[in-house]
């Protein structure tokens, strides 16, 4: 299917089910959509706690149970998956290129590598952090390679990498943000994992000065997003906020049991506090800043005590802590139950992102194929948009 279309489709269908993923469970105490599809509310609530866990890890799970209630959801499902990539295997590399390159990294690396496909032009590695990727290319394709970042240290810790392994890799310290005089016209320009404005910007002044081909691994959309998306391709239905723009990345696959078990404490903590609080005000959720880690740490009680202070509420009995304590752990169950609505539409919210970078790829004269570069435990962040001219 041509990515217009897709993006067409896809745009349409989010549009529709937007009364699913938009509002936020931890803010609603039941989202509007509980009443127009009971049943799905109830399924969900009734689930156990570890089939919870499960859905809320696994988008295309959790579309495959909306879609038994809600079968147009089916459609989506297959909108939004991306088939992988092509590759072709990497040449034998000296030893040691990797040297200094974390175990997960140089895999992600070696599988952006293989799925890229260079042809021979000059590589720009677009905030290159240390140079890995480029230092990789350098030797695989044979190519010089600039590498650019804004870290003066990881420029030059990069500089003394690609010295030793004898590979012809600049490094250009500057902002990616500010730069005028890259990309060049002619290059080929790779970014893997350069973050929400730092890709968009990349994908438009590499158009404008006419580089060759790009090979870009997006993250993190939201950066640089202030209130809503603004898309590159031209007009959508669909308008994204920033929070909504940021359910596109926030699953990780990376939790072990202890970060899990005190993500699932800090969340149950503060809807205890949000509890307290909403007897104060109109009932409804208000928002409050970031809670230090440290208070977390703390008994339920005194976490309640540092809250209610900072919030300007009266403070709480600590005789009565434990109910709110309770009553945290139990919207936590819901919160989660509810949740899975809204996660099932992370990829197919991250897959309309990428596309409008595509289609925006293919209005300025580039074919560009789409596809996943890695499996998903190496990395969730695993499209790969590769466009060339030729
Ligand atoms: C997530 S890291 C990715 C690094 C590298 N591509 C990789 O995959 O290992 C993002 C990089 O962007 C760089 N960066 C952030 N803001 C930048 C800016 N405004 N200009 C240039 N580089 C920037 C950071 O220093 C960091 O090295």
């Amino acid at each position: 299917m041509r990515n217009d279309e897709r993006q067409r489709q896809l745009d349409t269908l989010l549009l529709n089910f937007q009364a699913l993923w938009h509002p936020q469970p931890f803010r609603e105490l039941r989202p509007a959509w509980c009443e127009q599809w009971p049943a799905l509310a109830a399924e969900l609530l009734a689930l156990p706690e570890a089939e919870v866990a499960a859905l809320n890890d696994n988008s295309a799970a959790g579309l495959y149970l909306l879609a038994r209630h809600l079968p147009e959801v089916a459609e989506i499902a297959a909108l939004a998956d991306v088939p992988a990539c092509a590759t072709r295997p990497l040449p034998a590399i000296r030893a040691f290129w990797d040297r200094e390159v974390p175990g997960r990294k140089r895999a992600q690396i070696e599988a952006f590598a293989a799925a890229a496909g260079g042809k021979g032009e000059p590589v720009l590695d677009w905030c290159g952090g240390k140079g890995h990727l480029g230092r990789l290319l350098a030797l695989a394709w044979q190519v010089p390679v600039h590498s650019l970042d804004f870290d003066a240290q990881l420029c030059e810790d990069g500089r003394a990498l690609a010295q030793r392994v004898g590979v012809e890799q600049h490094f250009i310290h500057a902002d990616a943000l500010q730069v005028d005089a890259w990309p060049q016209p002619g290059q080929h320009a790779v970014a893997l994992h350069a973050c929400g404005e730092l890709h968009r910007r990349l994908i438009q002044h590499g158009a404008a000065s006419g580089v060759a081909g790009l090979d870009v691994a997006p993250c993190c959309y939201y950066r640089g997003v202030a209130t809503h998306y603004q898309p590159l391709s031209g007009e959508l239905s669909l308008s994204l906020t920033r929070d909504d723009t940021r359910l596109a990345v926030t699953e990780t696959v990376t939790a072990n049991g202890r970060e899990t078990r005190q993500r699932d404490q800090g969340l149950a903590w503060k809807l205890g506090f949000d509890a307290y609080r909403r007897q104060f005000g109109d009932g409804h959720y208000q928002s409050f800043k970031p809670v230090p880690e440290r208070w977390l740490r703390m008994p339920f009680a005194d976490f309640m005590q540092q809250m209610s202070e900072r919030e300007n509420l009266p403070p709480l009995s600590s005789s009565v802590a434990h109910e709110f304590e309770a009553n945290g752990w139990q919207r936590r169950h819901e919160v989660m139950s509810l949740s899975i609505a809204r996660h099932a539409f992370r990829r197919a919210l991250e897959v309309w992102l990428a596309l409008d970078l595509a289609v925006y790829l293919e209005n300025q004269g580039y074919s560009v194929r789409l596809g996943r570069f890695c499996e998903r435990a190496l990395t969730p962040r695993n499209l790969l948009l590769s466009a060339r001219r030729d």
